[in-house]
């Protein structure tokens, strides 16, 4: 990889997965690699600066790979958001719509506290149905949700424009 390689370029595209003419955005060779992690990290951080963030969510499952490395570097908590069953403790449950049926996500109800201002991890955001029911989740928890920070944006599915639509800030770092 070339010295002023940015975080795209450590993102690798995998033609047909999971199925015939997906183009499927592969992170793992940018957590794998040292430059491009800590680079995607800082990024992510970077237009938060300066503001209060007392916890880190993040949406599973790249969203805690990410989300950890976050939280680890601001000193504050990390929260998962996790698909149904997982969770050990008592939890709070939002359905959401994908491309075929409906799926689950949980957090902890006791993860969160009434005002504590929260940034939100995933790696992705294509419809944007994952982020939203995590927005939910939250939100429900009486916390506030002050950014949504994706590695990548698939510009055509519409996502930064239904979170925005809920009031939401957004920064992604490529599409
Ligand atoms: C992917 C991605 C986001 C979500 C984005 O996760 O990591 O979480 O889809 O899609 P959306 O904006 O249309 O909701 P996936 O559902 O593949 O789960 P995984 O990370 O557990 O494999
Ligand atoms: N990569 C990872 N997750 C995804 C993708 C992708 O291209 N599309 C929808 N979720």
């Amino acid at each position: 990889m070339q010295a002023n390689a940015t975080v795209k370029d450590y993102i690798r595209t995998i033609p047909d997965f999971p199925k015939p003419g997906i183009q499927f955005r592969d992170v793992t060779t940018l957590f794998g690699n040292p430059r491009g992690f800590r680079m995607a990290v800082d990024q992510l951080l970077h237009p938060y600066a300066g503001q209060r963030i007392d916890a880190v969510v993040g949406l599973e499952a790249r969203g805690f790979i990410l989300g950890g490395a976050i939280a680890h570097q601001l000193t504050v908590g990390f929260v998962p958001v996790r698909k149904k069953g997982k969770l050990p403790g008592k939890t709070l449950q939002q359905d959401y719509t994908l491309e075929y049926g409906a799926e689950v996500v949980e957090i902890h109800e006791d993860a969160l506290q009434a005002g504590q201002k929260v940034l939100l991890v995933d790696d992705l955001l294509a419809t944007g149905g994952t982020a939203e029911a995590g927005i939910k989740l939250i939100e429900r928890l009486g916390a506030e949700v002050i950014g949504c920070a994706f590695i990548i944006d698939l510009l055509d599915l519409g996502g930064r424009a239904r979170l925005e639509a809920m009031g939401m800030d957004v920064h992604a770092l490529c599409a």
